[in-house]
């Protein structure tokens, strides 16, 4: 049986360990450093190359599947090019479509992916020109990464150009930054397994990135997601296989990208077409939890062809059902809040409904709150509405204190 080691200690690494351990058997799979979920949880920072290798190689592991993208842009692949175990996931050099915004755009550009336009802050004074141009309907994103917080979506000018100062303030005077044009449309994402040479889409879905409903408050990792979207037609489809799939694999066969993993498209539905916000080179959290729960097929028959070379021959299938993730979270996140609240009522979770632990710890015989997002309740419906149905009440019987969720998960823009 394949060994698979899975990095990292979210609800998307929990989803991966409950696929992939259905299909190899749960013994086969280790964590470093996993959660409160999790079995086989070793103690090791996935950027302690030097660690994980090891534990690999001690453990005979076949696969090291990245959750996170650090260690990806930091080159864990590149790390691994002598051993035994593969990794799933792009080289440093690729990485960098995720780690750094200003290659990533420079990449868009130069294959014709269809995204917006931008400047870059070395671009003197057309800095000042888009923004007026544009009448500081801009995003100011940092060029490296910054767990989420280096973007700013600014209303005004003057917004702008503090987002500037910020980025300034924080990382010095010669700080790279690109400016963008804000883009008005829906979001969501497009998550696929690439070989470098062909690609297979898992079903589309979207995040709900600000902390209250209605889209509101400040951006956080995520607070719920559902898949497929209703609204997403083979229009849609075709456009984004046209304008953005082809040219970005194209990009990648002629920039000579080491790639055999996953490639994220962060999306915008504009009324001109789709558009890239941004690439990434792992899977979305907390798009895979619901991902995962509605692939049908192997998703190691699909990694094996990956890691060959040979996606070309795959083609995976779906359940025909809606699944959806409300996250709970612990109150106060993004900002500051408590840890190390117990957690109690999850024996009385219907068993069609699937728990994705994030932030959770076993303490003895407790388990308790560990991090911002707390746990992920999914529930699967005939439709969106059925689904959203379905998990609220599951969502309502787990306890800890400070719990907080939004109530609109799947609801926006009248869809249901
Ligand atoms: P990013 O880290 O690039 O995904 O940006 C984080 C969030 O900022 C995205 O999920 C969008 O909600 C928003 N965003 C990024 N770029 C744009 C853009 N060009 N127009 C409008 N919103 C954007
Ligand atoms: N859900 C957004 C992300 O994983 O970046």
């Amino acid at each position: 049986m394949t060994k698979i080691v899975i990095l990292g200690s979210g609800g998307r690494e929990h989803a991966l360990a409950w696929k992939l351990g259905k299909e190899v058997g749960e013994e086969n799979i280790y964590m470093l450093p996993g959660n409160g979920g999790t079995w086989n949880n070793y103690p090791i920072n996935p950027l302690n190359f030097k660690a994980v290798k090891s534990f690999c190689e001690d453990k005979n592991i076949q696969w090291l599947i990245v959750g996170p993208e650090d260690p990806l842009a930091q080159g864990i692949y590149d790390y691994f090019y002598d051993s035994s175990t593969q990794v799933l996931g792009p080289s440093k050099q690729a990485a960098r479509l995720e780690a750094s915004k200003i290659w990533s755009k420079h990449f868009m550009i130069t294959y014709g992916v269809a995204t917006g336009r931008a400047v870059f802050s070395t671009d003197g004074n057309s800095l000042d020109a888009f923004i007026h141009e544009l009448d500081g309907k801009v995003v100011v994103k940092y060029d490296g990464l910054a767990a989420g917080k280096g973007v700013k979506v600014c209303e005004s000018s003057l917004e702008a150009w503090e987002a500037i100062t910020d980025i300034r303030k924080k990382y010095g005077n010669n700080a790279l930054f690109l400016v963008e044009e804000r883009l008005v449309g829906r979001e969501m994402s497009v998550i696929g397994l690439t070989d470098g040479k062909s690609i297979r889409l898992f079903l589309p879905s979207q995040d709900h990135k600000q902390a209250y409903e209605g889209d509101k408050g400040p951006n956080t990792g995520g607070m719920g997601a559902y898949c497929p979207v209703p609204w997403y037609t083979p229009t849609h489809a075709k456009a984004i296989q046209k304008k953005i799939i082809e040219p970005t694999l194209q990009g990648i066969c002629d920039e000579h990208l080491d790639y055999k993993g996953i490639l994220y498209f962060g999306l915008m539905i504009t009324t001109e077409g789709p558009r890239v916000l941004e690439y990434n080179v792992r899977f979305g959290d907390p798009e895979t939890e619901v991902i995962l729960p509605a692939l049908k097929s192997s998703l190691t028959g699909l990694i094996e062809n990956t890691l060959n070379g040979s996606l070309e021959k795959t083609s995976p299938e779906f359940y025909p059902e809606t699944f959806i993730d409300v996250v709970l979270a612990s109150g106060g996140y993004p900002g500051a809040y408590e840890k190390g609240y117990e957690i109690t009522g999850l024996e009385k979770i219907s068993p069609d409904t699937l728990l994705f632990h994030a932030g959770t710890k076993r303490e003895g015989e407790k388990l308790v709150t560990n991090g911002g997002r707390v746990l992920n309740v999914v529930a699967r419906g005939r439709n969106l509405q059925e689904a959203i149905e379905k998990v609220y009440p599951e969502v309502e019987k787990i306890h800890f204190k400070n719990k907080t969720f939004r109530r609109d998960i799947g609801r926006r823009e009248g869809i249901v």
